[in-house]
């Protein structure tokens, strides 16, 4: 077992927000998924006060190496998550940690408030990729922005807030600085870095909907490595890295980056049990990299306490 912001988990492999349909998923395989769930914490897709209907299609693009998505967070809103969501999640047997977002920071302080009160969250993720209607800038693109949001968002809860960073700013480590300073018990990255296709029948035109997207996948795998590693030169709290991982060497990689927690996004949509095949996988490497640590000097301490 693992420590992470004070919930235990089995292993150290989560889902990235938005990318696995854990109600979708126990429709189409029953009950099966509950007894070998993949992940060691279920982490929603994002949540937004009011409904959001999402882009116009096309809402996706392969690349050679990942996707570009512009599915633009589609979700019910706070009551519909409530009264139809958060049930069937409560019964996963896992942590649960809900990914939120408003457009300015007393949206998200709302958000934060209305999920504090409820038993089947284990923690909050924010997802700070959204620009503040009252200033115009990203959320999570500026270290001031970030800290007025937290400011705002931690008196409304006890439970670990984890700040979602996104990759399309200057520093994401001047970010996740602020966000400690003012609170964040934990932070994730990366999101998807901003991208476009253009449509093969109309030059110049746009192929998404949403007219650019979010890449993900493979493609962004080295980015993210580098910018966990340059977040946990600057943090001292707990770090869920992502971004292309597809393997246990992958995800080793980001762990020794200085990540934490791992998250698997993109590869669970070629593969839904990527993420128990990830875990797994580690955890055989685990017992290796032990003998090596021992041959080679001791390992880098960890913000995450082994049990
Ligand atoms: C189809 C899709 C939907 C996503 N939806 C969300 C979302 O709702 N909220 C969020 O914070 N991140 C969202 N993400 C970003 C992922 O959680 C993750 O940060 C990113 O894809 C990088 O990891 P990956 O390369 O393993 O996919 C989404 C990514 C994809 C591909």
């Amino acid at each position: 077992m693992i420590s992470f912001c004070g919930i235990k988990l089995a292993h150290p492999i989560v889902n990235g927000s938005g990318t696995f349909d854990a109600i979708a998923a126990r429709r189409a395989f029953g009950d099966a998924l509950l007894d070998d769930f993949p992940f060691a914490a279920f982490v929603s897709k994002t949540v937004t006060l009011a409904p959001r209907q999402g882009n116009p299609p096309p809402r996706l693009w392969e690349l050679g190496a990942g996707m570009i998505n512009s599915i633009g967070l589609p979700n019910k809103g706070l009551d519909g998550y409530l009264a139809e969501d958060l049930p069937q999640l409560a019964e996963l047997p896992v942590p649960l940690i809900v990914n939120v977002m408003g457009s300015a920071p007393e949206d998200v302080a709302t958000l934060v408030a209305a999920f504090a009160e409820r038993d089947e969250v284990a923690a909050l993720e924010l997802n700070v990729s959204c620009p503040n209607v009252k200033t115009g800038l990203l959320m999570g693109a500026d270290p001031g922005e970030t800290a007025a949001l937290l400011d705002a968002v931690r008196p409304r809860t006890a439970k670990p807030l984890i700040v979602k960073l996104t990759p399309n700013c200057a520093s994401p480590a001047a970010v996740a600085a602020a966000a400690e300073q003012h609170g964040a018990d934990g932070v994730a990255l990366i999101n998807t870095l901003r991208g476009m296709a253009i449509d093969p029948g109309r030059p110049g035109e746009p192929w998404l909907g949403g007219g650019t997207g979010g890449v993900s996948g493979p493609a962004v795998r080295a980015i993210a490595l580098a910018q966990v590693r340059e977040v946990r030169e600057r943090v001292r709290i707990p770090i869920v890295g992502m971004g292309g991982v597809q393997s246990a060497r992958h995800a080793r990689d980001l762990l020794d980056a200085g990540a934490d927690l791992v998250g698997v996004g993109t590869e669970s949509f070629r593969d839904p049990r990527a993420g128990a095949r990830i875990a797994a996988g580690l955890g055989r490497m685990g017992a290796n990299s032990r003998m090596i640590g021992a041959a080679t000097g001791p390992a880098r301490p960890r913000i995450a306490q082994r049990d």
